[in-house]
């Protein structure tokens, strides 16, 4: 069973945003604000002599990046698998339980990221030291979501009565999923979630998403965009996740974040978002708009909301 924060961190694994509540979420910002303001050379002293394991068995560029340079920021240092499926006993059939049993003998904190939903779960139960969730298959990438509110809070000094867009894969895309759930603690949110059918939410997660107070307005064209959405959330079409590779070729560029679409329909207030990687899905001419924030603030914003979580985490 994981473990809700109830605004208390110490100790905690960081396997869902369904852990979360408001004040969680709440005193985790104020961290990342105070650490913002806080010089490099004080933030060293927080976790010298401490030591983070990354295992990564799926590619990452940010999160595996954002995760290191956060922790060394902070005076920690790293133990760095990210290719266990030819470097480590995971190619001798190791199991993931003995494997975590193995590293927590040599770390204070675990970062895993895995193809598998549900996986993570289980290395939280197994492991005696806090575990953070990366990505776990098409399930949840909480510290992703996290970075994602954290960015959308600094531009409008608030969570709760926003209307946003999130478009790509709503089937396969954790970041989607992680951050309905931490949108849906706060009251008065409409997403609206633009895909190809094929790919809008499982039945099951709209649902229990819906259940949880956020209203999702499920839209099949770009045409029935509101003009006047707080947040666009892009994302990539999950190519990993499709066992025929044609119909990947067939969704993967269904909608395109375009100059065009933003005159046609973004507010002056609209901010810009993607987890990345992108792949065609983002015109780079986008870039240059003073609202896109994919290339510079959320992933900024990733390396401080994650120091916030190693210390807040790990705080004796
Ligand atoms: C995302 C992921 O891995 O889920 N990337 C990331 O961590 N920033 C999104 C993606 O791969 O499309």
């Amino acid at each position: 069973m994981l473990k809700s924060i109830k605004g208390i961190f110490t100790n905690k694994d960081i396997v869902s945003l369904s852990q979360f509540d408001q004040q969680s979420v709440m005193k985790l910002f104020k961290e990342v604000m105070k650490i913002k303001k806080t010089s490099p050379k004080k933030l060293f002293k927080n976790l010298q002599g401490k030591i983070a394991t990354l295992v990564f068995f799926e590619p990452s560029t940010r999160t595996f990046s954002s995760h290191a340079s956060a922790f060394k920021r902070l005076g920690g240092q790293t133990i760095d698998h990210q290719n266990p499926m030819t470097t480590s006993s995971a190619v001798k059939g190791e199991s993931i339980e003995d494997m975590t049993h193995m590293l927590e003998q040599y770390s204070d904190i675990i970062v895993m990221r895995h193809p598998t939903k549900g996986t993570l779960e289980k290395v939280a139960e197994a492991a005696t030291i806090p575990v953070i969730n990366a990505g776990d298959g098409v399930g949840e990438h909480p510290t992703q979501a996290l970075l994602d509110m954290y960015t959308i809070f600094e531009k409008f000094k608030r969570l709760k009565g926003l209307k946003g867009l999130m478009a790509g894969d709503m089937l396969n895309g954790r970041t989607v999923h992680s951050l309905i759930k931490g949108l849906s603690m706060f009251p008065g949110n409409t997403i609206y979630l633009l895909s190809p059918k094929e790919l809008r939410l499982s039945r099951e997660e709209y649902k229990e998403y819906s259940g949880r107070g956020i209203r999702l307005v499920e839209i099949f064209s770009t045409k029935d965009i509101p003009s006047d959405c707080h947040f666009w959330y892009w994302t990539r079409v999950q190519k990993e996740r499709f066992k025929d590779q044609k119909v990947y070729e067939k969704l993967k560029l269904s909608f395109i974040l375009t100059k065009k679409l933003i005159s046609e329909k973004a507010a002056k207030k609209t901010i810009f978002m993607h987890p990345l990687p992108r792949v065609g899905e983002i015109e780079v001419s986008v870039d240059d708009d003073p609202r896109s924030l994919y290339l510079t603030t959320q992933p900024k914003n990733g390396m401080y909301v994650r120091m916030a979580l190693f210390k807040l985490i790990l705080k004796s």
